[in-house]
């Protein structure tokens, strides 16, 4: 996307001018372009408004007296330049006096026919606002964990003397009678395989990391879906195959993506169902650590896309809360399962939902090339 917009800034001088490319002029996102001296050469009306200055006082102006010194875009402008590739981050507070203090996502990138000119992208809504979402889905998942804690150690004890009773029974009743311990013993099954998936929130243990192949946990997930519950599904694989390995637990992102395959597959129609896997390098994506100065890199992006009917409008606020539902035999601890562990991974995960095509992203971080964890 990003070469895309730049490529669109093609002056004929070698000056560029938003104002002159009525697209990036309509824009709802502040764009600024700098020149190799980090001097404004052109902002779009966002920009103007976000800035609340006019064009003929940003454009002229060093960026360093519109934006503290020691903010990392500073960095981040420097390393588009040494590398050549856009980079784009999540999560960058900006607060300067004419701003105040705001979230944004800032992506910039050169442009490959002006040397040493970059376009900035400063979007406050969007993606920052799906990462506060699953920031939130932390807390969701967490404050599930204490109850399950208490759940699966209340519950689940009386559970089986309660089966344990009902089985002396079924020796000692007659064939009528024997339908209803069945019944007893069939429940409170039911009941232990909640509980039992439940009782993952409330592990206390700390989960270990190692590197992991996540080719090899998706083509896990893939058999177990196509031998189960997606036998009607086709399946896409669109991998890369360089992908280096993800800094992660092997059991806990097949269970992250057993839960993404299986919401698909209870998605898609029954007649000419299609779920599309696909992992990527992106380069450049980083987020802010909340309550830190610290940021993460998220490099490694897994997606699985079905061609469902879409999640409904009023779920997607609450997507990934626990008991969250709307199948008749779900319980809604699937994807606040998924944003546990890819909380826990320090990863995130959003999604993208239309008629047809519902796409969630999970992004992860690598194992460092150096080969530390
Ligand atoms: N790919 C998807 N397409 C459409 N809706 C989805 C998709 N994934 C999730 N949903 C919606 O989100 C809800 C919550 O999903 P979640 O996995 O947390 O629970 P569930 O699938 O209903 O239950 P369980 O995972 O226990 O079987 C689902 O009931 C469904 O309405
Ligand atoms: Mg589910």
């Amino acid at each position: 996307m990003m070469t895309g917009l730049a490529g669109l800034i093609r002056p004929r001088e070698a000056r560029p001018t938003i104002g002159a490319v009525p697209v990036l002029a309509a824009l709802p996102t502040p764009i600024l372009v700098l020149d190799h001296g980090n001097i404004l050469r052109s902002v779009n009306p966002a920009a103007e408004q976000f800035f609340d200055a006019g064009s003929n006082v940003l454009v002229g102006q060093n960026l360093a007296e519109l934006i503290p010194s020691d903010s990392p875009i500073f960095g981040l402008v420097d390393s588009v330049r040494s590398t050549d590739a856009s980079v784009s981050e999540y999560g960058l507070v900006l607060d300067t006096p004419r701003t105040g203090q705001r979230t944004i996502t800032l992506q910039a990138a050169p442009i490959a026919e002006l040397p040493g000119h970059i376009v900035l992208l400063l979007s406050e809504v969007s993606i920052a606002v799906k990462l506060d979402r699953q920031l939130t889905h932390r807390h969701a998942a967490r404050s599930v964990t204490a109850m399950a804690a208490m759940l699966a150690h209340e519950v689940k004890n009386p559970l089986s003397g309660i089966r344990g009773a009902a089985q002396l029974l079924e020796d000692t009743v007659g064939p009528a009678d024997r339908e209803l311990t069945r019944l007893i013993c069939d429940e409170t099954d039911r009941i232990c395989a909640l509980l039992d998936r439940m009782d993952v929130f409330s592990d206390p243990h700390p989960m270990e990391r190692a590197p992991v192949n996540i080719h090899e946990v998706l083509e896990r997930v893939r058999k177990v879906a196509q031998n189960g519950f997606a036998r009607t599904v086709r399946f896409v694989e669109e991998y890369d195959p360089s992908l280096p390995p993800v800094l992660g637990n092997r059991d806990r992102l097949v269970q992250v993506f057993l839960n993404l395959v299986k919401n698909a597959a209870e998605a898609v129609p029954e007649d000419g169902g299609e779920i599309t896997l696909t992992t990527a390098y992106q380069h450049g994506i980083r987020l802010a650590v909340p309550g830190s100065e610290s940021r993460v890199h998220l490099p490694l992006v897994v997606s699985v896309v079905d061609n469902g009917a879409g999640i409904p409008e009023d779920l997607r606020q609450h997507l990934f809360d626990p008991f969250v539902t709307t199948k008749r035999n779900g319980t809604g601890l699937g994807l606040a399962l998924v944003a546990k562990i890819i909380g826990e991974h320090g990863g995130v995960i959003e999604f993208d939902s239309q008629p047809r095509r519902t796409q969630f992203r999970v992004m992860l971080p690598m194992v460092a090339r150096d080969g530390a964890l």
